[in-house]
């Protein structure tokens, strides 16, 4: 199991790109501000938070959350777009949500991180969390790695096709693409969702 606080305190952390993700720009381009509701977006995972300023940056009040209180506390002193906030805590743990709810979700580099096995309780967190009609959005990793090159992971690879059918009972595919834009090294492995859920599965 990874021990995210303590990469965060060696400094072993490759995903961390210093910027926030190209796709989202894309989405944000894309996605009226409007059709992210009224409420906050939650961001799981969400590092050093700079997809959580991009999206407040954009006029969406936003609670970035991670497990690591290394990485929230260094989020924390960017300057302030002043529509976002961070939380420690573990989105997977049902506890957490403590009733509240969101009306957005943006996934980037979570889905990949958790263990494969976890899968479900990341789809049923992000059900629990949504408001019927919320949007969730996300930038999948499809294609970590070169062929021969497959490790143990993180990142683990997921298809769209799994990705379709984890998503399925809680959320309808209303739009996807494959981004034009990414990290240097990224170019061609990633896939955007957007999902809007369902009343009832
Ligand atoms: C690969 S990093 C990506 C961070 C950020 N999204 C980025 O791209 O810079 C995965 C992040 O997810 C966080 N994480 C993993 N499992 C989590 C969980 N169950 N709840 C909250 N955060 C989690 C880790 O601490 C880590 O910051």
């Amino acid at each position: 199991m990874t021990d995210w606080e303590t990469r965060y305190l060696v400094g072993d952390m490759p995903w961390e790109k210093g910027q926030a993700a190209p796709p989202l720009q894309e989405v944000l381009s894309k996605i009226a501000v409007s059709e992210w509701g009224e409420g906050q977006v939650l961001v799981p995972g969400c590092g050093l938070g700079h997809d959580v300023r991009a999206l407040a940056g954009h006029g969406l009040a936003v609670l970035g959350l991670d497990l690591s209180s290394t990485a929230v506390a260094r989020a924390e002193q960017f300057p302030s777009v002043g529509l976002e906030r961070y939380e420690v805590g573990d989105f997977l743990d049902p506890s957490w949500q403590n009733g509240r709810k969101f009306t957005g979700w943006w996934e980037h580099t979570c889905f990949c991180a958790i263990d494969p096995a976890d899968r479900g309780k990341y789809v049923q967190a992000a059900a629990d969390c949504l408001e019927v009609g919320g949007l969730l959005a996300g930038v999948f990793f499809i294609n970590p790695y070169d062929p021969g090159e497959e490790r143990a992971g993180p990142p683990h690879g997921v298809t769209v096709a799994e990705v379709e059918q984890w998503f399925a009972p809680w959320f309808e595919r209303v739009e996807a693409w494959v981004p034009t834009s990414a990290y240097p090294g990224r170019e061609g492995r990633e896939w955007i969702g957007l999902f809007r859920k369902f009343a009832q599965p």
